[in-house]
């Protein structure tokens, strides 16, 4: 039997409404919605869901039209052992991908949603990433079976009529999603109903039909798949069909005392500060630069015909980690949070607002903690989880960059790739040229915290998407090698790339760097960089700069701390370029020759090295 439904009043798109008839006939919901993004929309979803408990209102006055959810134990977190990307061949998913062959997946898969949605509601949401109607934009649709999804996709991403309607016939990308959680005539609904066994999960990827399939979590990077299944696994697939780059980057605008706006791309790992940079403030001494937030989490960087990458934020709000954010980490996440939020897995404070481990202000004496229960200073458990969540509209934030919905994307001069790395690794070094770059980030990584990987202990992650690269890593290097070296042959100007490293410690284990708002004065330095305004040295690993090339202007800093801040040791460098050939090899043939030779060469300049670097060296 098909249930009735609004799409045709809705779409004339008849590929989309023939996909809604057959996932309806697969899953077998009680009722299917289509949704426009109205606010009237969110409001009754929100009520509805703070009626079956599943939302908690949050005090009106301290925090208006917010609300708490708390997952299942089990759902608290992306599931990359379960995440697959099914290319028809197994090589293009190379070897950091799960994979499975498409149509034995989605054999398996849909065993799983055989009557999945049975006594839910199938919601339609319509979504864009990007800008609608943006060129750099794209459609997806997304089917889900979960309320929460649906409120929390309104704040991620752009859902409305408008979307349906600028798509007309066009292609858009299917989204299913289920929680996996089907209702009996007379069961009752759970909170947070979703497949408790890790291995019941399933994120599925298609890329060569440019569909997601997402089986029994309820959780935001499984579930909003706009986000990381979209945006990055689908989009890089797009990207390198198209030639583009879709980044797990944030995006941050830079204003010079002189006025002059340079906006650059950063990557960093997962719990490596990256919201925060995205926010950052200039630090006392620093008060005549401004920053503007464009996005947190993803670039779509695109050629212009002006010969610049311009990189648009293809989300509408935030999805960050709530642990560790206070208005002294990152007041621009505070503001934007004030309101019209839902937080995940957050503690519930007695008068009905939230809180979380580090948050501003004295630890209460009495909370709710993410599982419900009863919390107490003297509690050896956490009272929020650690990767509990806010969702908040990006345009809520106060540094949110005038042009952050320019169709057109800004212009960027610079990437930053960086990763918490205690030893080794200087606070900030330019790249020699774009390949040189590529094998920074290719190379990049923060350290294991458990076993070591590998001989100097990092576990590596190129460019920040070894958990979101949609095909074979290899081969995504060298389609960024590609793109430079194309732009290079027109005459075009490529941005710089630089590594940075806040996390260096010094021989006591002690942080040598401030940090947070002082990682401004990096900034300053990316910046004249790129304006041929100031200095570096050449070291083995690239160009450093020394004290007189930073703005010390408010910060007490010590030239001796600064050159141990920046030296580079022959032997841990050596262990480096030893430890990359290991890496390396599981790419086999789709290592690009030129990442192998930038691992030549940067042996060879170590050898040649004095046993310390330091900028006094430099020639
Ligand atoms: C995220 C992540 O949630 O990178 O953004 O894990
Ligand atoms: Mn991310």
């Amino acid at each position: 039997m098909t249930l009735s439904h609004d799409g045709a009043s809705r779409t004339s798109n008849n590929e989309l409404i023939s996909w809604v008839d057959e996932i309806a006939k697969m899953c077998t919901p009680d009722t299917i919605v289509w949704c426009d993004g109205s606010k009237a929309e969110y409001d009754r979803l929100a009520a509805e869901l703070v009626e079956a408990g599943v939302y908690i209102k949050l005090n009106e006055e301290k925090r208006p039209n917010s609300y708490l959810a708390r997952s299942h134990p089990s759902d608290v977190a992306r599931v990359e052992n379960r995440t697959f990307m099914c290319h028809e061949k197994e090589a293009d998913a190379g070897p950091t991908n799960n994979w499975m062959a498409p149509a034995q997946m989605k054999a398996e898969m849909r065993k799983s949603y055989e009557g999945c949605m049975k006594g839910r509601t199938m919601y339609v949401i319509p979504f864009s990433m990007g800008p609608i109607g943006s060129p750099i934009a794209q459609i997806g649709i997304e089917i889900t079976d979960s309320a929460y999804v649906v409120t929390n996709q309104h704040i991620m991403t752009r859902v409305s009529q408008k979307v349906l309607d600028t798509l007309g016939d066009g292609e858009f990308i299917k989204c299913l999603h289920s929680v996996g959680a089907p209702l009996e005539p007379g069961q009752e609904d759970v909170p947070w109903p979703c497949e408790a066994q890790i291995d019941d999960k399933y994120i599925t990827h298609f890329p060569e039909t440019r569909e997601i399939w997402s089986y029994g979590s309820g959780y935001g990077g499984n579930a909003l798949l706009g986000k990381k299944c979209l945006a990055l696994r689908i989009a890089s697939n797009m990207a390198r069909e198209e030639g583009w780059l879709a980044e797990h980057m944030l995006i941050l605008g830079l204003k010079n005392p002189a006025g002059e706006d340079t906006y650059i791309a950063a990557a960093f790992p997962s719990a490596c500060g990256k919201t925060n940079l995205a926010m950052v403030l200039p630090p006392e001494g620093l008060k005549d630069w401004k920053t503007f937030t464009v996005g947190d989490d993803i670039a779509w960087i695109k050629p212009h015909t002006d010969g610049t990458l311009r990189a648009i934020n293809p989300e509408y709000g935030f999805f960050g980690v709530a642990p560790g954010t206070s208005y002294d980490s990152n007041p621009m996440a505070m503001e934007s949070m004030k309101e019209n939020c839902i937080f995940t897995n957050v503690a519930l404070t007695d008068d009905g607002d939230v809180w979380w481990e580090d948050i501003d202000g004295p630890v209460p004496d009495h909370l709710i903690d993410w599982k419900g229960d009863d919390w107490t200073p003297d509690s050896d458990k956490p009272a929020a989880h650690p990767n509990s969540r806010f969702t908040a509209p990006a345009g809520q934030c106060p540094s949110i960059d005038p042009r952050w919905e320019d169709p057109e994307g800004v212009p960027i001069s610079a990437f930053l790739f960086g990763g918490r790395l205690s030893k080794t690794f200087p606070l900030v070094y330019e790249s020699f040229d774009w390949d040189h770059g590529v094998f920074q980030a290719c190379t990049m990584g923060s350290e294991a915290t458990a076993a070591a990987i590998g001989v100097s202990g990092i576990r590596r992650d190129p460019f920040a998407m070894l958990p979101f690269i949609g095909y074979n890593m290899g081969d995504y290097w060298q389609h960024w090698l590609d793109m430079g070296q194309n732009r290079e042959k027109q005459g075009l100007k490529n941005p710089k790339i630089f590594r940075v490293n806040w996390f260096r410690k010094d021989d006591n284990g002690k942080f040598m760097w401030p940090g947070f708002g002082q990682n401004m004065r990096v900034l300053e330095w990316v910046v004249d960089r790129i304006n041929g305004k100031v200095g570096a040295s050449e070291s083995p690993f690239g160009l450093v700069p020394s004290y007189e090339d930073f703005n010390w202007n408010g910060l007490d800093f010590a030239p001796e701390q600064f050159m141990q801040l920046t030296e580079i040791s022959r032997d841990a460098g050596l262990a480096e370029v030893a430890d990359l050939k290991v890496y390396f090899e599981q790419f086999g043939d789709h290592l690009p020759a030129d990442i192998e030779a930038q691992r030549v060469a940067m042996g060879e300049r170590l050898e040649n090295s004095v046993a310390i670097w330091r900028t006094k060296d430099a020639a």
